[in-house]
C-alpha cells in the first residue's frame, strides 16, 4: 500500500516563487523530507507534481488500485475544482489536505476549499513540515 503525495500547479516553482510567501525550500526539498519521513514510518510513497488538472485527476483515480491514503497540496485547485473533489470522493481514500501557507490569513478567495469538508484533516501554515505531519497521520 502506497501513500500518494500529490502536488498541484506552480508548486514546481517553489524556491523562486514568491519566496516571501512560500519560503526558499524547493519541491525537491519537500520530496526529500517526504522520503525521509516515509522511510522512518516504513511506508511507501508516490511523490508527484503536475500543472495539469486532468493529470491530477488521473493520478487520484489510479490511487484506488494500491493507495492507502492521499496527501494532496492542491494549490490553486483547492479553491476552484469540483472535479478534483469528485475524484477524491470517488476513490474513497482518506485525504490529508496540505498547504504550506496559512490560507486563512491570505486573500478571501483562498479561504474556501472544495476539499476540506471531504478531507480527514487539513494542515496549513506550518510550511513544508505540514507534509511531514500529514504523512505521520496518513501512515497510521
Ligand atoms: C497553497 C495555497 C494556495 O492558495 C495557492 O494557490 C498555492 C499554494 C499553499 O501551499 O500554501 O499554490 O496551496
Amino acid at each position: 500500500k502506497t501513500i500518494y503525495v500529490l502536488n498541484g500547479p506552480n508548486l514546481n516553482l517553489l524556491g523562486t516563487r514568491e519566496p516571501e510567501t512560500y519560503g526558499s525550500d524547493t519541491l525537491a526539498t519537500i520530496e526529500e523530507l517526504c522520503r525521509t519521513t516515509a522511510a522512518q514510518l516504513d511506508v511507501a510513497i508516490e511523490f508527484r507534481q503536475t500543472n495539469h488538472e486532468g493529470e491530477m485527476i488521473d493520478w487520484i483515480q489510479q490511487s484506488r488500485l494500491d493507495g492507502h491514503a492521499l496527501v494532496i497540496n492542491p494549490a490553486a485547485w483547492t479553491h476552484t475544482s469540483v472535479a478534483i473533489r469528485d475524484a477524491v470522493t470517488a476513490v474513497a481514500l482518506p485525504l490529508y489536505e496540505v498547504h504550506i501557507t496559512n490560507v486563512h490569513k491570505r486573500e478571501p478567495f483562498r479561504h474556501h476549499s472544495f476539499l476540506s469538508d471531504v478531507a480527514k484533516g487539513v494542515i496549513c501554515g506550518y510550511g513544508i513540515r505540514g507534509y511531514q505531519y500529514a504523512l505521520m497521520e496518513a501512515a497510521r
